[in-house]
């Protein structure tokens, strides 16, 4: 059964006191919070700030996706406003150890995120380190985009990686997933599903979460 992380990115943001209670009263695991600083991807989301304001309204572990440069320089102030997990990209982190030490530091689950076009390999000699890799299935960015199939096969190489070594590192997807699709990622070796549009375009997302939770 696959942890379900929904991506605030696709919540109504007049309502997000709300949409903080529709994922309380959820089967959802995580809640999935997507910073972006429109220079390592291009747009802007959400920040500090609004983490800050939502962590009481928020009873889920919150899995914070720093799409930024220079993550190490936010990473305190984002374990003061409420983050349990921070994830930062392998492509913005010069020193990835270092920036991935200083996550575990600060006492939270550290995180490496890969962007579609970078291959697991690469992560061979961090792998120990992390809780968490991320694969980004779309280019990270936006919600609602469309799944890039490649994808599947970078789950399943980096869970041959993952279990040949015996580590409990997770794999989590994000972008375009769905409840179509859901099945085989996991199949893949998938652990956690992000999914914005797919449950909070739904006409029940509660429901929407539940038939994640069932693959
Ligand atoms: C995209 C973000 C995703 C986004 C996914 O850059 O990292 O988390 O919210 O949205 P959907 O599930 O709609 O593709
Ligand atoms: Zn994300």
């Amino acid at each position: 059964m696959p942890l379900v992380a929904p991506s605030l990115l696709a919540a109504n943001f007049l309502r997000l006191e709300e949409e903080c209670a529709l994922i309380n009263d959820s089967e959802a695991d995580w809640l999935h919070f997507d910073v972006m600083d429109g220079r390592f991807v291009p747009n802007i989301s959400f920040g500090l700030p609004v983490l800050k304001a939502i962590r009481p309204a928020c009873n889920k572990f919150i899995d914070v996706h720093l799409m930024i440069e220079e993550p190490e320089k936010f990473a305190e102030d984002f374990k003061k406003a409420g983050a349990d997990g921070l994830t930062v990209h392998y492509e913005a982190c010069r020193h990835l150890h270092r920036n991935i030490q200083q996550i575990k530091s600060l006492g939270m689950q550290a995180g490496v995120s890969i962007n579609p076009h970078t291959p697991v390999l690469l992560l061979q000699d961090i792998l120990s380190d992390v809780d968490l890799v991320l694969i980004m299935s779309v280019n990270p960015g936006f919600g609602g985009q469309q799944f890039i199939q490649n994808s599947y096969h970078k789950i399943s190489e980096l869970r041959r990686m993952i279990d040949e070594r015996e580590l409990g590192v997770k794999i989590e997807v994000d972008g375009g997933v769905t409840v179509e699709n859901a099945k085989l990622l996991v199949e893949a070796g998938a652990d956690v599903l992000v999914a914005g549009n797919t449950v909070f375009s739904s006409p029940d997302p509660r429901e929407t979460i539940k038939m994640l939770k069932q693959i």
